[in-house]
């Protein structure tokens, strides 16, 4: 990784941290994943030659460049869904910084409308980090468009174990995925498609 790519991701980090510090209110949290989450994302990146990556919640973006910079060396993209206004521009400032913005597409708009625009089995790897609520809804979406031997990866499954159960619970009983919950960051929980 490029050394200004470094030096981003470090900054973005103590921004997240202070400004999560600092605000109570969901809205206003940038929520980041953690460093080890962003290096496990890229490594499966790179490891399954994801080249089509859907993202939802890019909040200010910090997710969306550990994806990106990986997409890009396997010649891959990452589109990345976000309904709020201020953060699809802090995280629009952010891709501009870290040259990195030919490998992403923003998309301005909620997670589940997006999902019915888009073709079956068009996504190499998804990775959900939004409102965890919406996953149980969201789950014949998020199954269709994954592609047969893609993988889902979900964060905060450790962090927010009781509010994942039942989105859990419905991937897991589901005989064409295999899962398992990895102990890294706030806890991700990873299923992959069966090739067909
Ligand atoms: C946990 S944050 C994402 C953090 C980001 N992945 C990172 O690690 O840098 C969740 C984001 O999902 C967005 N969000 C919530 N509900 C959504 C929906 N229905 N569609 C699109 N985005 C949504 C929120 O505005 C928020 O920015």
């Amino acid at each position: 990784m490029q050394e200004s790519l470094q030096e981003l991701l470090r900054e973005l980090e103590q921004f997240g941290a202070a400004n999560d510090a600092a605000h109570a209110e969901r809205p206003r949290r940038m929520l980041n994943i953690t460093s080890d989450t962003g290096e496990l994302l890229a490594v499966l990146v790179r490891a399954t030659g994801a080249r089509r990556i859907l993202e939802i919640g890019t909040s200010n973006g910090y997710s969306t460049l550990w994806l990106a910079e990986a997409a890009r060396a396997v010649g891959g993209q990452v589109s990345t869904v976000e309904l709020s206004e201020s953060k699809l521009a802090l995280a629009a400032q952010n891709f501009a910084r870290s040259g990195l913005a030919d490998a992403i597409t923003q998309i301005a708009g909620e997670a589940g409308h997006w999902l019915d625009s888009l073709g079956a089995a068009s996504v190499d790897l998804l990775f959900l980090d939004s409102e965890r609520a919406e996953y149980p809804g969201w789950w014949p979406k998020l199954r269709r468009v994954l592609r047969p031997g893609g993988l889902l990866v979900v964060d905060n499954a450790l962090s927010h174990a009781s509010e994942m159960a039942p989105f859990v619970a419905l991937v897991a009983a589901d005989p064409e995925f295999t899962t398992c919950t990895l102990p890294v960051g706030n806890g991700e929980f990873l299923a992959t498609r069966a090739a067909a």
